[in-house]
């Protein structure tokens, strides 16, 4: 694979988990990226988003998922606070922040690895709650039942950076559409600039408006966000809004 960043990128991969140590020892301002084989923002994105959204996704629910919905149902019948989503929440270290800035509102924490929910480092606050779930398949159950969302975190979602992996990428999948579908702010996380312009890009064909840009965080919201940031790597976010 190609590598457009520096030498050390050959032995600074994505590996897709939170280490104590980096991955390569050079100093934080030389601090690289992923290891990618993409110049720039996938030439066929936009083919491949519309033809996403003219043919509905549609996979069958995985039982824990639906079991993870069920559970989200029966807190909502006694709960109608805003509905706050924080999806690939990893330990839900970023859900319990939220909760806290967010007193007045549910917020959800969803994560397909319960070995990471597991590592979950419990806050005081009560208005949040961790489900193990696979997010494109919860977020169709949402949109379903008619729930929708006051504001949707979506921080540092896996890179899959090979050019042969974009359908693996939030706005690559085919499930993307919905997530206009589900309404409120939409905030987007990334370490990898491209994904943070395609991600930009992919959104303006589903009718979210937002912008783009570097930001420095006061206090990182997640593990990843502190790995990143302790490594000198410049931070993208989108921030946006769904118009239903
Ligand atoms: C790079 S980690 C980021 C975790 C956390 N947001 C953070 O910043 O520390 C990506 C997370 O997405 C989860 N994940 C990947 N694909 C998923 C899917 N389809 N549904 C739910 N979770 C998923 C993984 O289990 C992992 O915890």
């Amino acid at each position: 694979m190609l590598s457009v960043w520096t030498r050390q990128d050959q032995v600074a991969g994505y590996d897709g988990k939170v280490t104590n140590t980096p991955q390569t020892n050079q100093p934080a301002q030389a601090a690289t990226v992923l290891s990618t084989d993409q110049l720039g923002p996938y030439p066929d994105l936009a083919k491949i988003v519309l033809r996403h959204q003219d043919n509905p996704w549609r996979k069958p629910c995985p039982a824990h998922t639906r079991d993870a919905f069920e559970q989200l149902q029966k807190r909502l019948k006694g709960d109608n606070r805003p509905l706050i989503l924080d999806s690939f929440c990893g330990t839900g270290m970023s859900t319990a922040l939220i909760a806290v800035a967010h007193p007045d509102a549910l917020v959800v924490g969803i994560d397909q690895s319960p070995h990471r929910l597991a590592k979950h480092q419990p806050s005081d606050a009560q208005n949040y709650l961790l489900l193990r779930a696979e997010a494109e398949p919860f977020w169709l159950c949402l949109v379903e039942a008619g729930i929708t969302l006051h504001s949707h975190w979506l921080l540092y979602p896996n890179p899959w950076p090979k050019t042969s992996q974009f359908k693996r990428r939030v706005h690559g999948h085919g499930a993307f559409p919905v997530l206009s579908r589900m309404g409120g702010a939409l905030e987007l996380r990334t370490n990898w600039e491209i994904y943070a312009q395609e991600f930009a890009q992919a959104t303006g064909l589903i009718g979210i408006h937002g912008q783009t840009a570097s930001f420095t965080p006061n206090t990182p919201m997640t593990l990843f966000e502190q790995k990143y940031w302790d490594r000198g790597q410049k931070l993208w976010r989108f921030r946006g809004k769904c118009v239903i």
